[in-house]
Formats: structure tokens, C-alpha cells, sequence
């Protein structure tokens, strides 16, 4: 199973999905430019912005509230966006597309 992040140039990394990580876990693991996840996954840092494309928002959710006050600072919020380290891998996601955003925090 793998995952795939998209960055704003249109670069694509994909990486293995292991199932209970976090998206950043497995972003940071895999070496992937943009996604630092500098608090250790605590929603704390605003470095693993994800946006999530449309046909996958139902599987992976949405933002929690502490989420969406970190994605608010963020030059490119959208109401697709997360932040990887919330996001737990499950096997539903085999194949997800994530967007980097262009300005990463
Ligand atoms: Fe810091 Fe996700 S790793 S907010």
C-alpha cells in the first residue's frame, strides 16, 4: 500500500503506508521535502500541512478544532488541508494523494 505526496510544483513521492502511523511518521520517514514535523506529531507546529485532495476527505476526515486554529496560520489554508501527524494510516488509504502546500510553515 502506498501514499502520495504531491508538491506544489508537481513533484510526487510515494511512500510505503504503514498502517498505525501517522502520515507525517510515515512523510518524515520516507524523507519527503516539505513535511519536517518539528513537534513531534503534538498539532503543535503547523510543518506536516497536508491538503488532502477531494475524493479522499471522507476516508481520512476532517480537521479537529485544535487542527484548524494551527491550519489558520498558514498562508494556504484550505478546508481540504490537516495536518499529517492527526491523521492515522489505515488500509482505506492505500492510494491517497496529498498536496504540499507551496508555503510550508
Ligand atoms: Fe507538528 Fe504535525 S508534526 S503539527
Amino acid at each position: 500500500a502506498t501514499v502520495t505526496f504531491v508538491e506544489s510544483d508537481g513533484t510526487s513521492h510515494e511512500a510505503d503506508l504503514v498502517e498505525g502511523e501517522s502520515l507525517m511518521q510515515i512523510a518524515t520517514g520516507s524523507a519527503i521535502p516539505g513535511i519536517d514535523g518539528d513537534c513531534g506529531g503534538e498539532a503543535a507546529c503547523g510543518t506536516c500541512h497536508v491538503i488532502v485532495s477531494d475524493e479522499w476527505v471522507t476516508t481520512t476526515g476532517k480537521a479537529t478544532p485544535v487542527e484548524t486554529q494551527m491550519l489558520d496560520m498558514s498562508p494556504e489554508c484550505s478546508p481540504n488541508s490537516r495536518l499529517a501527524c492527526q491523521i492515522v494510516a489505515a488500509k482505506a488509504m492505500d492510494g491517497l494523494t496529498l498536496r504540499l502546500p507551496e508555503f510550508q510553515m
